[in-house]
């Protein structure tokens, strides 16, 4: 992953870069739960790394103003790590607002689902779409997230269902990826749900020796995501997929318990899964076996925004020694790009503290992703991904949520919004 990095379009060579000036820069978690801010602060970047970070005067008197390439006067404005979105389905085509209608009006996602709608007519819409259109409709996405702060971002397959159109949809993240300043995470999601008419078994059978070794070929994935419901797949399915993922080479995920505890955070554990996500029915021993087994939960307030439905229980995951990802969890059914609006949902709807959220959309969501190179933090030697808002400090971020306050963002180094 590294070496893409360094190919990317963005990627600084011999270049200085220093932000300077800031009235708060967060620079990353603390021991506790909160973060370490500094007043006054400044940061330097060579070659797209922090090199430095700390008060200005000291900054800019081993990295002056005059050597920097880019120079950002970040006066009475706050700087971020740029936010790391662990869980999106990003890649899809197709509207689907008539199902948010339906849903207002007392319709189930489960049972829109168990109809043939939901996630099947995004698949048909995706099968019907050409590759250039879905390299153009994540690329629009992209963007936006870009505008909002994101400078890294998971994105699954899923929509496809079978071994083509997921191989395209993989494709597609790459393409779209490799053209764009966001550092882009495939996630092969073949067990997203039942194609329509299919039994699941037999389904499961063709993910494992057809879809997978097709992936694994292709080589693209980084991780593999399982739908692990009631009426999707279940706990015994999951681990199969999973443990035959990893057999591939790649990261086990997991959707658990985000309409039924059905053994999901048994099998995160199990198969030493990077993240276990959604998590809205998980007790207290779902908790402890994820934090025994160093799993990463992810919480994704903006789903349960979406449908009406009771947030996950973030603060009990806390209280349980778990670092708490946040991510927008984008797609057709939880319209929401933004990682600052997740931030609000996040403490007004689950009462984590701002700081709390940003470690959140920052250094733990580095974590659901495995990302151990400092993403996430402003720390000498992490990524000089940051974002500028146009705003007196960090609590700023959950505080507003009306407009974009993201004024500037930095990928390794380098202006990429503005
Ligand atoms: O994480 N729950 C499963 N997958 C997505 C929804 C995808 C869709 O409805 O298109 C999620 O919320
Ligand atoms: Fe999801």
């Amino acid at each position: 992953r590294e070496s893409k990095r360094d190919e990317s379009p963005t990627a600084a060579n011999d270049t200085l870069t220093v932000v300077h000036s800031a009235a708060e820069l967060v620079v990353g978690p603390d021991d506790d739960t909160g973060l370490v801010v500094s007043e006054d602060a400044a940061f330097a970047a060579v070659d797209g790394r922090v090199a430095a970070v700390g008060p200005t005067e000291e900054v800019l008197a081993d990295y002056p103003l005059d050597d920097a390439e880019t120079t950002i006067d970040a006066t009475g404005k706050t700087v971020l790590p740029g936010f790391v979105d662990p869980h999106t389905h990003a890649l899809f085509a197709g509207d689907r607002s008539d199902e948010f209608v339906a849903k207002l009006q007392g319709a189930t996602y489960e049972e829109i689902l168990a109809d043939g709608g939901g996630i099947l007519r995004t698949v048909d819409a995706v099968r019907e779409a050409s590759d250039g259109e879905l390299v153009a409709n994540l690329t629009t996405h992209l963007d936006e997230m870009l505008a909002h702060g994101t400078t890294t971002v998971e994105v699954k397959t899923g929509y496809g269902l079978d071994t083509e159109t997921e191989l395209r949809m993989l494709d597609a993240i790459d393409r779209a990826g490799e053209n764009h300043p966001v550092d882009v995470v495939p996630t092969f999601m073949g067990a997203h749900a039942v194609p329509r008419g299919m039994d699941t078994d037999d389904y499961v059978e063709e993910v494992v020796t057809e879809q997978l070794p097709a992936v694994a070929e292709q080589d693209i994935a980084e991780f593999c995501d399982v739908f692990c419901e009631r009426g999707v797949f279940d706990a015994d399915q999951s681990r199969r997929i999973l443990e035959a993922g990893r057999e591939f080479g790649l990261t086990p995920k997991i959707h658990a318990d985000e309409f039924a505890a059905i053994g999901g955070t048994d099998v995160a554990a199990t198969v030493g899964a990077a993240s276990a996500d959604h998590l809205l029915h998980t007790d207290d021993e779902g908790r402890e076996t994820l934090v025994e087994a160093g799993v990463t939960p992810v919480v994704l307030p903006g789903t349960a925004f979406g449908l009406g439905a009771a947030y996950a229980d973030a603060r009990a995951f806390l209280d349980a020694g778990h670092e708490v990802a946040l991510a927008t969890d984008f797609n057709p059914n939880c319209f929401a790009r933004s990682m600052g609006f997740v931030a609000t949902l996040a403490s007004v709807g689950m009462r984590m503290t701002p700081h709390e959220a940003i470690r959140g959309i920052t250094s733990a969501a580095a974590s659901a992703l495995g990302r151990a190179d400092g993403t996430g933090t402003l720390r000498p030697g992490s990524p000089a991904d940051a974002v500028v808002l146009d705003a007196p400090n960090a609590t700023h971020l959950a505080y507003r949520f009306d407009t974009n306050p993201v004024s500037t963002v930095l990928k390794s180094g380098v202006v990429v919004d503005a």
